[in-house]
C-alpha cells in the first residue's frame, strides 16, 4: 500500500470540528455572530470543512461548541418550516442549498465552558467516542484547504505508518512567524516526496530560527493518545492548552508523526482580511457572482476608477 494509493476507507469515523473560540480578530461582528458562521459567499465556513469530512468518508461531526453559541450546531439541524416555505414558493434550488448542511453527517455536540485553547477543545470530544475508534481527525473551521482531498492522503499515511499525521502548507519564508512550523526530514521508502517525518515543532519562530517553511494548516489525524497527552501537558499564556504541545509530547515519546504537505492552496478565514480574498476566490469561481464582479473589480482596480463625491451642501 502507498501513500499516493487509490482511496480506501477512512482510519477514522469522527471528524471534530472546534468551534468555541472567542473570534477577538472579528469583534465587533463576532459580539452576536459566531465567526464560523460567517458566510464565504453564502455558505458559512463551517459548512464547507463539514463537506470536506463528508468526503473524505467520516460519519459523524462533533461539534465543539461555548455556551451561547448554539447556533452553529442549529445550521446542522433540518428547519422544517423554512423547507416548506420555500417549496411552496417553488424556491428548489435554495432549498436544496437549505437541506445540504442537515444532509451531510451525523452530528454531535459538545460544550467547551471556557476557552482554554485548541487542545482543551479537542479534549471535549473524547467523551463522545466511541471505544473502538482509534484517531479522530480535527478540521479547524477557519481554515479552507483546497481543493479537498488531503485528509485521504493522511488516511493512507496513518495505515501505512501509524501514529498521527498532520497537515502542512509550505509558506514564504518571510511568513513563518504566524505559524506553528515543522522541523522535519524525508521518509527514505515514501513514494510521496509530500510525506515527511516530523522531529519537532516550533511555534511562530522568529524567520532566522524557523526550521523549515513547511507550517501547520488546520487538519489533524490524531491518534486517540492525543487525549492523554492533552491531560498531561502544562497550560501556556492564558492558561490554554495549546494542541502543538501535546503534539510535541508525544513526538518526544517515540509516537510517529507525519506530515503531508498540501501543494493546493489555502484560505485562513480567520481574520478579516485573510476571510475577504476567501469570499473574492470564492465569488469569482461560482457562475452567479463571477462575471459581474470580475467586471467591478477590474474597474475598481484601474487607473480610470475614481471615488464618486457627492456634496450636500
Ligand atoms: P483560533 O485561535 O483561530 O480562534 O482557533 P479564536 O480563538 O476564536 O480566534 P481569535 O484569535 O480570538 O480571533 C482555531 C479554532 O479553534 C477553536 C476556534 O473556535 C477556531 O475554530 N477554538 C480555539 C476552540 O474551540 N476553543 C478554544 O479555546 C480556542
Amino acid at each position: 500500500m502507498t501513500e499516493a494509493g487509490a482511496n480506501l476507507s477512512p482510519c477514522f469515523r469522527t471528524a471534530v470540528v472546534p468551534a468555541a473560540g472567542m473570534g477577538t480578530r472579528f469583534l465587533p461582528a463576532t459580539k452576536t455572530v459566531p465567526k464560523e458562521l460567517l458566510p464565504v459567499v453564502d455558505t458559512p465556513g463551517i459548512e464547507l470543512v463539514a463537506g470536506e469530512a463528508a468526503d473524505s468518508g467520516a460519519e459523524r461531526l462533533v461539534i465543539v461548541t461555548s455556551p451561547g453559541k448554539d447556533g452553529v450546531v442549529a445550521h446542522f439541524v433540518e428547519d422544517l418550516v423554512l423547507e416548506s416555505k420555500l417549496e411552496a414558493k417553488g424556491k428548489f434550488k435554495l432549498l436544496e442549498k437549505v437541506r445540504k448542511a442537515p444532509g451531510l453527517l451525523e452530528v454531535d455536540s459538545v460544550v467547551q465552558e471556557e476557552p482554554l485553547g485548541l487542545g482543551h477543545a479537542v479534549l471535549q470530544a473524547e467523551r463522545v467516542l466511541d471505544d473502538d475508534e482509534t484517531a479522530i481527525a480535527v478540521l479547524l473551521p477557519d481554515d479552507l484547504v483546497l481543493p479537498r482531498g488531503v485528509l485521504d492522503v493522511m488516511s493512507r499515511v496513518r495505515r501505512k505508518r501509524g501514529g498521527s499525521v498532520l497537515c502542512a502548507i509550505d509558506v514564504p519564508k518571510d511568513q513563518v512567524s504566524a505559524y506553528g512550523v515543522f522541523e522535519v526530514e524525508e521518509v527514505p521508502d515514501a513514494v510521496n516526496p509530500n510525506v515527511l517525518k516530523v522531529l519537532s515543532m516550533v511555534e511562530k519562530p522568529a524567520v532566522e530560527d524557523a526550521p523549515s517553511t513547511f507550517a501547520a494548516a488546520g487538519r489533524y489525524l490524531l491518534d486517540r493518545a492525543i487525549f492523554d497527552a492533552i491531560r498531561r501537558i502544562e497550560p501556556g499564556s492564558g492558561g490554554e492548552l495549546q494542541l502543538t504541545d501535546a503534539i510535541a509530547l508525544l513526538i518526544s515519546e517515540g509516537h510517529p508523526v507525519h506530515v503531508v504537505v498540501h501543494r493546493g492552496s489555502r484560505h485562513d478565514l480567520g481574520n478579516p482580511g485573510g476571510y475577504l480574498r476567501a469570499a473574492v476566490d470564492f465569488a469569482l469561481d461560482s457562475d452567479e457572482y463571477g462575471p459581474s464582479l470580475r467586471e467591478w473589480l477590474t474597474e475598481r482596480l484601474g487607473d480610470s476608477w475614481a471615488p464618486q463625491l457627492t456634496t450636500y451642501e
